[in-house]
């Protein structure tokens, strides 16, 4: 399914969706790399965003909860500190296809 357009996603940056069964997800943009993930965190299920699209930490080097600041690769979900140390975001496979994040095959972790 598509999520949205590729330029809507600051580069980098990132930017959350409501799946059609009300799921949050977000998809971070480097370039034209795109990697997906539910908004939950793995601490205590929260979203981790305070703002909206706001996920990377202020160095836009990893992806940071703004609940208790737990800090996770870009790449693969891990949680390299923080309260969750060694637990990751569970993952929504995405792609760019003409110049839309797609999200496949259908979701149905989390
Ligand atoms: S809820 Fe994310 S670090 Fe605590």
């Amino acid at each position: 399914m598509i999520l949205g357009p590729l330029h809507e996603i600051a580069d980098p940056g990132g930017k959350g969706y409501t799946l059609p069964d009300r799921r949050q997800v977000f998809v971070i943009r480097r370039g034209d790399v795109v990697y997906g993930y539910f908004n939950a965190c793995p601490h205590q299920g929260v979203p981790l965003d305070w703002k909206p699209d706001v996920f990377l930490s202020v160095d836009k080097s990893v992806i940071q909860c703004a609940t208790h600041f737990a800090r996770f690769r870009i790449e693969d979900g891990h949680c390299l500190a923080g309260p969750c140390v060694g637990r990751a975001l569970i993952p929504l496979p995405v792609a760019v296809e003409d110049g839309h994040v797609v999200a496949r095959p259908a979701p149905d972790a989390g």
